[in-house]
């Protein structure tokens, strides 16, 4: 198998085709772009078709609809399974970006001298997705697809997947599968290409301090009353103790510990401190004493403010205590914690913590569960084979601080393993602004699938 002529021959058709996909803002979390997520989907199913999937269909749920193609070219053969998302998180502060966030131009940058394509959307899921279909074309222009392929693409990974969780146990026959193939993570480098292993958990909470039941002048009430945007910081510095671990009990009960062979192993991968920090303009790291940077955001649980509000923001001051105060929070989990467990320790601590002096009020968001992959599997063996073909290069296997909570109701509904072929950088600022895709990425990942399938079907013999 050699991808490389067919996409030399594409390679501008396939960059301006994902442009055209990453000019739809498919925010899922705003709902003034329910439209656009809708057109988005439609968009899909097209490219699915014209990819060579002989059934498309787009599957209404109770919020946005999946996309759900297939190719089954013999019922005898293995089936792999394709998951992405075409929605994207919201583009703010949109004031951060150097271009419009749903105008896609292509720029050089260090890491990329081949040009990469900033747009919202770009690394997560869209450009990665659609590394997919693409694949797809040239299997089936080819005459090269070695066994039956299906792809679910969905449209609220980003707030959650609560109809994808609904759609999975209305639909396990039609998505039965012998391995679930997800680009939707990220490698160490152009350099050191690796296979993600693990995902965390999520727990995420938002609370709501109240304190006087109105605004009051600061001056007339100010050290009389309690300031619940004074209480929230203080409640929430509490959250840590001096080894930045977290306080809440029970916690750490079912954190699962790795042997110190594991970790050695771990720490195996190529990392620079010093140029982490550099990249981050940070003087120095942070986090939980006794663990390393590598394992502080993959194999250990963390608690982050993602948002903190009230009082007055606009221009100028204004003197004022205010009536509320909120703080957005999310908890990244590892094997054993259960979401749902963390959850309510989470509110039970928080509410034990506050002080008479205000009212607090804990709402859950959404949560998921963490996933680890052994590498020992066909999936993870044929994606390895798939990297040594196109990158001269064993894969080093990496587990990863994001989630997509998906993938272990994968592994419960589906019964079977997911397999994360991520081609991303964590300099492509995925979530941020200025988010881009490397171009070369964008190509070597169209190179590299097609191997995993043919290497896939061949080990399922
Ligand atoms: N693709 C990301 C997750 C990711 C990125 C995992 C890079 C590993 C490496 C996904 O779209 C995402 O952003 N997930 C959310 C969770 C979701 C419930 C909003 C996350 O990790 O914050
Ligand atoms: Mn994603
Ligand atoms: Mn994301």
């Amino acid at each position: 198998m050699n991808t490389k002529p067919y996409i030399k021959k594409h390679k501008d058709r396939f960059i301006n085709e994902l442009i055209e996909l990453l000019k739809i803002p498919s925010i899922s979390a705003d709902p003034a772009y329910k439209n656009d997520v809708i057109k988005t989907s439609e968009h899909i199913k097209k490219s699915l078709e014209d990819a060579g999937c002989d059934q498309v269909e787009i599957c209404e749920t109770p919020g946005y609809p999946i996309v759900y193609g297939e190719k089954i070219i013999n019922p005898d053969l293995p089936t792999v399974l394709v998951y992405g998302h075409y929605d994207v998180q919201p583009p703010d502060p949109i004031n951060l970006w150097d271009s419009p966030p749903f105008e896609p131009v292509i720029k050089n940058t260090e890491l990329h001298p081949e040009g990469a394509i900033f747009a919202r959307g770009a690394c997560d899921d869209k450009g990665q997705m659609y590394m997919h279909v693409k694949a797809l074309e040239y299997l089936t222009a080819n005459n090269e697809l070695p066994c039956n392929v299906k792809f679910m693409i969905e449209g609220e990974e980003e707030v959650g997947s609560e109809s994808l969780g609904w759609f999975l146990e209305n639909n396990r026959e039609k998505l039965a599968n012998d391995v679930i193939l997800i680009s939707d993570t990220g490698m160490i480098s152009k350099e050191v290409p690796s296979i993600t292993t693990g995902l965390r958990g999520l727990s995420y909470v938002e609370v709501e301090v109240t304190g006087p039941n109105r605004d009051l002048h600061s001056g007339l009430y100010g050290g009389a009353v309690a300031n619940p945007i004074n209480i929230l910081c203080d409640m929430i510095a509490q959250l840590h103790d001096e080894n930045n671990h977290i306080t809440i009990p029970g916690f750490y009960d079912k954190v699962e510990e790795l042997s110190k062979e594991e970790r050695a192993e771990m720490a195996k991968a190529p990392f620079s401190q010093e140029d982490y920090n550099k990249a981050l303009d940070i003087a120095q790291e942070h986090g939980e004493k006794g663990y390393t940077t590598n394992e502080r955001n993959s194999i250990r649980p963390t608690l982050d403010v993602n948002g903190i509000w009230g009082g007055y923001t606009g221009e100028g001051a204004k003197t004022v205590i205010a009536s509320k105060a909120y703080a957005k929070i999310s908890m990244r989990l590892v094997p054993d914690q259960d979401w749902k467990e963390i959850t309510d320790l989470f509110q039970k601590h928080f509410e034990s913590i506050a002080p008479k002096s205000v009212k607090v009020k804990v709402s859950p968001h959404h949560g998921g569960t963490a996933y680890v992959t052994p590498i020992d599997s066909v999936g993870y063996q044929a994606a390895s084979k798939a990297y040594e073909d196109t990158f001269g290069k064993t894969p080093i296997p990496q587990r990863s601080g994001g989630s997509i909570p998906i993938v272990a109701l994968f592994e419960k509904e589906l019964n079977s393993k997911s397999i994360l072929m991520g081609f991303g950088l964590d300099s492509d600022a995925i979530h941020s602004p200025n988010e881009h895709f490397g171009i070369w990425n964008y190509l070597k990942g169209i190179e590299t699938i097609p191997h995993f399938y043919k290497h896939f079907a061949t080990m399922s013999k």
